[in-house]
């Protein structure tokens, strides 16, 4: 049987998504009693190529959880692509344990990863996508608005964690705007496979400079930093070209009266986001932050099953 990865969420299909973030919600509703040992006597390796918090104990603590054994290797340790290749990266775990999740600059390296193992493969963040990001953020939609056909505005950056909530959408039939500043959209090749499986899924993806038109009929609004992990010396430029896309009361006081609002972490309080709107009743950025783990749990479950 070939096996599966979760490089893209492009992969997915709606029904497997919804089946994924149907087993992420029993697992977190049984968390500590309904337990699946999909990973019983196995072992996961993690790369990680750039920093992290949540993905890196979220996944450690989802493969504990299902009965495996996690091993962190920061790259530093690994060298991948400097020590060695990373196909021989990838030949040599495959021998050795029986799940990759990595977290890599070129998303590039993670297909190559992908492609040269015969175990699965999971993107815990590239350049191009994070789409356990937007599985979280799916499973969290399904608790606080269950089963609704969504308008969801992302502002800022049209970057990684845009683009794999731009497919989620897409995938499930909701309505996604991005807005920001002219050359900071998400990658015109992605909106456009995006809009293509929007014609099937009753969804739709609109793009527009402008932030206050694009959160108008907003149920979620949606951020992320403005300078990603990997674009730091361009970090003032971008606090410059922001302007304006900052998620604040002002702003979602011209969204839905019940909007709520998200953002994937780690945020930059006064840039992108306002403490105010972060720390408010409609911000539901920790509980999916917590959905990490729920949901990752359920991805490998499908990938092992
Ligand atoms: N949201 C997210 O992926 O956080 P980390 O970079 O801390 O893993
Ligand atoms: N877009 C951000 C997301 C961090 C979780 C980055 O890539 O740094």
């Amino acid at each position: 049987m070939k096996k599966k990865d979760l490089l893209t969420l492009f992969e997915y299909s709606a029904e497997e998504i919804g089946g994924i973030l149907d087993l992420a919600a029993k697992l977190k509703e049984g968390r500590g009693v309904y337990e699946l040992k999909a990973l019983e006597g196995k072992t996961g390796v993690l790369i990680f190529e750039k920093p992290s918090l949540r993905t890196r104990v979220s996944f450690e603590t989802a493969i504990y959880e299902l009965g495996g054994h996690p091993i962190n290797l920061p790259q530093e340790s690994v060298g991948m692509g400097k020590r060695e290749s990373v196909e021989d990266v990838a030949r040599n775990l495959d021998r050795i344990v029986h799940l990759i999740v990595a977290r890599t600059f070129a998303h590039d390296t993670l297909t190559r990863l992908a492609t040269s193992c015969s175990i699965p493969v999971i993107n815990a963040l590239t350049d191009l996508a994070h789409p356990c990001q937007a599985l979280a953020f799916g499973q969290t939609l399904q608790e606080v608005r269950p089963g609704e056909k969504l308008n969801i505005t992302f502002v800022g950056d049209g970057n990684n964690v845009c683009s794999s909530i731009m497919v989620l959408c897409a995938k499930l039939g909701h309505r996604f705007t991005h807005t920001g500043p002219k050359g900071y959209e998400p990658r015109a090749d992605l909106v456009s496979k995006c809009k293509e499986i929007c014609a099937t899924s009753g969804g739709d993806i609109s793009l527009t400079t402008d932030p206050n038109a694009a959160v108008k009929a907003a149920d979620v609004v949606y951020t992320d930093v403005w300078a990603s992990m990997g674009q730091e010396a361009e970090t003032e430029k971008r606090k410059q070209d922001f302007r304006g896309y900052q998620v604040n009361a002002e702003l979602m006081a011209k969204a839905q009266s019940d909007a709520i609002v998200s953002h994937c972490l780690p945020a930059h309080r006064g840039e992108e986001i306002t403490s105010e709107v972060l720390d408010s009743k409609a911000c539901v950025a920790y509980a999916e932050a917590e959905n990490r783990l729920h949901v990752q749990k359920a991805v490998i479950v499908h990938l092992f099953s």
